[in-house]
């Protein structure tokens, strides 16, 4: 069924890259939650979608990937049909596969984010945001000018870690910007302004992947290209087609995620400066910022599943072969699950007990790198506290058109350079 937006002027179409334009629609999504909360999206370029608003019923179908079904073979994870895009030829990634195939390519990079590599890896994050910073000021020194805090310090700071995973130098981080923003911004002209760019940029990093390849395939390390190149050695199987989805999910996943994370924390501060006083106040407290931020913001707004056979959700019937479209977004703000849910609170997540965001997915695809972004996000607002201690957002910020990821294009910044 479709229903009126609450407005009662026009159908909701939660596809509409449109409507996340002003930022997410939170009132619409509480609207649904309440009313509709297992919504028939209708589309006008496919077959339409069964969009899910709730918190349990995200938890439910996440955790059931035989019923709900990643596989690209059955649609994949985005909205539109991965097996009937035709602008490249690539092999499905792990995020749209089903088990046990799906745990075999995860178990390849698993090795990337154990607990003790993270721990490796600290020193280096801290350093890449304290020399990020120290530009930033040299750059406040140098003129009055706002500083865009994205592309001096969001967009940088997560693409020089990846460049780390990847065992890549860090000048090669403008190239995975530009592929990483040509891959998910599909509906955003300034990201991907025509088709014969996007074929440009894809053929660019294909021949980029394959160079990765061909040097790790002779002197190993133990960046993630390694793990992949040894795993296919050990029997995996590894075609170039699955390769190369296999590092442009790394590049995108680990990439604008964390940069709109740290965007978006910021905004989310200033526009509650008690909860960045509490902050700046208490270190402790800065574990629960990050896990508070992926909540609040929803980086991803949604993944897609396909029901692989007759099914009810919350009581609604779904039949064998619908697609299934889960809210992370709207989930995160479920007032059945979440105390007044619409309120950044750093402390929520301290409190025994404390209900599970959906922010980085849950059950068989949970985010691989979820301690890494916890991780760069804890030490990125640590040095931001301690050498920026007056930053703050200087006007609106520039948003990707996008109904998939929440993003910030650009977001001026003031402070004062000491
Ligand atoms: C705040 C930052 C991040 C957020 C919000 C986020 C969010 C997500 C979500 C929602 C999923 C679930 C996909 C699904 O259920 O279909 C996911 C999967 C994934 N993420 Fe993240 N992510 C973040 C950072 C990262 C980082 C830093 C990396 C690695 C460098 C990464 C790598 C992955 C991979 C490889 C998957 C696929 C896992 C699978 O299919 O088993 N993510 N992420």
């Amino acid at each position: 069924m479709t229903v009126q937006a609450h407005g009662g002027l026009r159908p909701i179409d939660l596809k509409d890259p449109d409507l996340y334009q002003p930022g997410v629609p939170h009132e619409t999504f509480a609207w649904l939650r309440a009313n509709h909360p297992v919504y028939w999206n209708p589309e006008t370029d496919g077959a339409g979608f069964w969009a899910l608003t709730r918190h349990a019923d995200v938890m439910a179908v996440s955790t059931d990937p035989a019923t709900f079904s990643s596989a690209r073979s059955n649609g994949g994870h985005r909205i539109f049909n991965e097996n009937e895009f035709t602008e490249t030829d690539m092999e499905a990634s792990m995020i749209s596969m089903d088990p046990p195939t799906h745990v075999d390519y995860r178990r390849m990079v698993m090795g990337g984010f154990t607990p003790p590599r993270l721990r490796d890896m600290e020193a280096g994050i801290r350093q890449r945001a304290v020399n990020l910073i120290e530009a930033m000021i040299e750059a406040r020194r140098a003129s009055d000018a706002p500083i865009d805090f994205v592309s001096a310090f969001s967009a940088p700071y997560a693409i020089q870690t990846l460049a780390e995973l990847f065992g890549v130098p860090e000048s090669d981080g403008d190239k995975l910007f530009e592929w990483s923003n040509t891959v998910v911004g599909e509906d955003d002209p300034e990201c991907r302004s025509s088709r014969e760019f996007m074929e440009r940029s894809m053929g660019e990093m294909a021949m980029y992947a394959m160079g990765l390849w061909q040097a790790r395939s002779g002197a190993p390390g133990g960046d993630l290209i390694s793990m992949l190149v040894k795993a296919a050695e050990d029997g995996t199987e590894m075609s170039l087609p699955r390769y190369l989805s296999t590092f442009i999910l790394l590049v995108v996943a680990g990439n604008e995620t964390t940069r709109n994370s740290i965007s978006g924390g910021l905004i989310a501060l200033d526009e509650n400066p008690e909860q960045r006083e509490a902050a700046m106040a208490d270190p402790a407290l800065l574990p629960h910022l990050a896990q508070e931020i992926v909540r609040y913001i929803s980086p991803v707004l949604h993944m897609r599943r396909t029901a692989t056979r007759d099914v009810e959700i919350g009581g609604q019937p779904i039949r064998k072969g619908d697609k299934v479209v889960m809210w992370y977004a709207s989930a995160n703000r479920d007032d059945s699950v979440f105390e007044a849910p619409h309120r950044f609170d750093i402390t929520r997540t301290s409190r025994p007990g404390a209900p599970k965001h959906v922010g980085f997915g849950f059950g068989e695809h949970v985010c691989l790198g979820q301690r890494l972004a916890e991780l760069q996000l804890r030490v990125a607002y640590e040095e931001l506290f301690a050498r920026l201690p007056d930053l703050r957002p200087a006007g609106a910020p520039r948003r990707l058109r996008s109904n998939f990821i929440n993003g910030i294009k650009s977001l001026p910044v003031t402070f004062s350079a000491g």
